[in-house]
């Protein structure tokens, strides 16, 4: 066998030095394993957002920010966005593999035995004000299933972990449109365990108990696609979080309740809801060069939502994606429709910031945020659902990771450490002796 490859570090100060083992993944850069820098050095890594840090092995997404590819389980997403559904998606991330015939249906019907909440928790929601965040809403709700689903929170026990994971897949369309339902003083409606895990959901958010209701199955396939698309994107803020508060042993409806709680950030998952402001805001494709020098003005806290991203330097993969599907769907459901002038607005104000120098040079290109609420709107789901729609979406990524997570030798729990700049070790004055 090869030696592994080795990377020395030097303190210039003693003369000390030390190699380290680079570790190789299957695809991505080689990480160098620091774990006893501080054992042979007295030393910390400093390295604020994270930005050159890897914090797990993980098997499960892997990005190439440069090349603008994803795939999870090793499939690139286009081939998943052409050809599966979001639940062999969710089978895909949980288990690794595509399902056979025998496990799709065992794997579909399971879920579907888990779609309803229990009614304690409906008295839980009708505690929150009128007018509550749906995302508020969800941290808490979802935070609580773990008071009410307890038979299934001993960590340690593989089906367990698996009843917990499918219980969130299941019940997290009934919870979402739950919310709604709350906020627009409709009552809720049942799930309907024939229909498929979109129709379900939409026939949740939208249908009344006084109406039949018959989902358009152009909209079926492009929320479909908006779930598969977000379903997983490795170590981002919220999976991290999921990770860090999995790490401490805590139940996976508290985990989830926390990757929630990142998401809603207008950094992270709030971005498609603050697009639709932003372009909401611009209102007329002659309003747009204002608000992109404003985005490049450095004195000027505002971005251009729906640009940028951490990892991906070239273009994001979804976004090519979605664009297409935004496209189609305003054609397919009505060519006059009320949302066609926001993509109009926001196709122009692409074509600006991409030539633009400023954008260039940052490798600022539209992310999956940037259309993804534009086709939410154009399916009638209201702008303060966006992110819970988000959340729907990534609880499979995050209870992947967490799986994941629990049965990883490496797994400690989650502890950075920091540079101290406070004060320096003083002595207590008394109240009167203080100048
Ligand atoms: N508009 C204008 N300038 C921007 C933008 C933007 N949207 N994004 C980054 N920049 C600039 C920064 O001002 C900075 O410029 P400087 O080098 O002159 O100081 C440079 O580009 C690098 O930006 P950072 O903030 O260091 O990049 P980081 O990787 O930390 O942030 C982020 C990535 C948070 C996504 C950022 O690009 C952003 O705020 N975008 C808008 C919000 C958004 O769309 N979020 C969705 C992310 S995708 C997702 O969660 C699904």
């Amino acid at each position: 066998m090869a030696e592994p490859k080795t990377v020395t570090i030097t303190d210039n100060a003693t003369g000390k030095s030390v190699d380290y083992t680079i570790l190789e993944g299957t695809h991505g850069a080689p990480v160098i394993d620091m774990q006893r820098l501080a054992a042979d050095f007295g030393y910390f890594c400093h390295d604020p957002g994270y930005t050159t840090t890897s914090s797990c092995r993980s098997a499960i997404t892997f990005i190439d920010g440069n090349k603008g590819e994803l795939l999870y389980r090793g499939y690139p997403i286009e081939q998943l966005a052409q050809e599966s559904n979001y639940l062999e998606v969710c089978y895909l991330l949980l288990y690794g593999k595509l399902p056979d015939q025998t496990e799709w249906e065992s794997f579909n019907r399971a879920v579907r035995q888990h779609t309803m909440v229990h009614e304690g928790l409906r008295r839980f929601m009708n505690g929150y004000r009128h007018d509550a965040h749906p995302m508020g809403m969800l941290v808490g709700i979802v935070g609580a299933l773990s008071t009410y689903y307890h038979d299934s929170l001993d960590i340690q026990d593989p089906e367990h972990r698996e009843l917990s994971a499918l219980r969130i897949i299941a019940k997290m369309p009934s919870i979402a449109a739950d919310c709604y339902k709350y906020s627009i003083g409709q009552p809720y409606m049942y799930p309907i365990n024939s229909l498929g895990y979109v129709e379900n959901f939409l026939q949740m958010m939208f249908a009344v108990r006084a109406e039949p209701y018959v989902p358009n199955p152009v909209a079926v396939r492009a929320l479909e696609l908006m779930l598969i698309l977000h379903a997983d994107h490795e170590q981002n803020a919220s999976t991290s979080t999921v990770r860090l508060a999995g790490s401490s042993g805590a139940n996976p409806f508290a985990c989830i309740a926390a990757g929630i709680a990142t998401l809603w950030g207008p950094a992270h998952g709030g971005a498609n809801e603050a697009v639709i402001r932003m372009l909401n805001e611009i209102g007329d494709a002659r309003h747009i060069r204002k608000f992109v020098d404003r985005a490049k003005d450095k004195d000027d806290p505002f971005r251009l939502m729906g640009f940028g991203h951490r990892v991906y330097k070239n273009f994001d993969p979804r976004a090519k994606i979605i664009r297409q599907a935004c496209h189609d769907l305003l054609n397919d459901l009505d060519s006059s429709h009320s949302n066609q002038p926001l993509f109009e607005i926001a196709l122009e104000l692409e074509q600006i910031a991409l030539k633009d120098d400023y954008f260039i040079q940052r490798k600022l290109y539209p992310n999956v945020d940037f259309y993804s609420g534009i086709i939410l709107s154009a399916l009638g789901i209201p702008l303060s659902m966006f992110t819970v729609l988000f959340a729907m979406a990534r609880s499979v990524g995050w209870i992947a990771q967490w799986m994941e997570m629990l049965v990883d030798k490496e797994q400690r729990i989650g502890r950075p450490q920091q540079l101290y700049v406070g004060a320096a070790r003083r002595d207590y004055v008394a109240m009167d002796d203080r100048g």
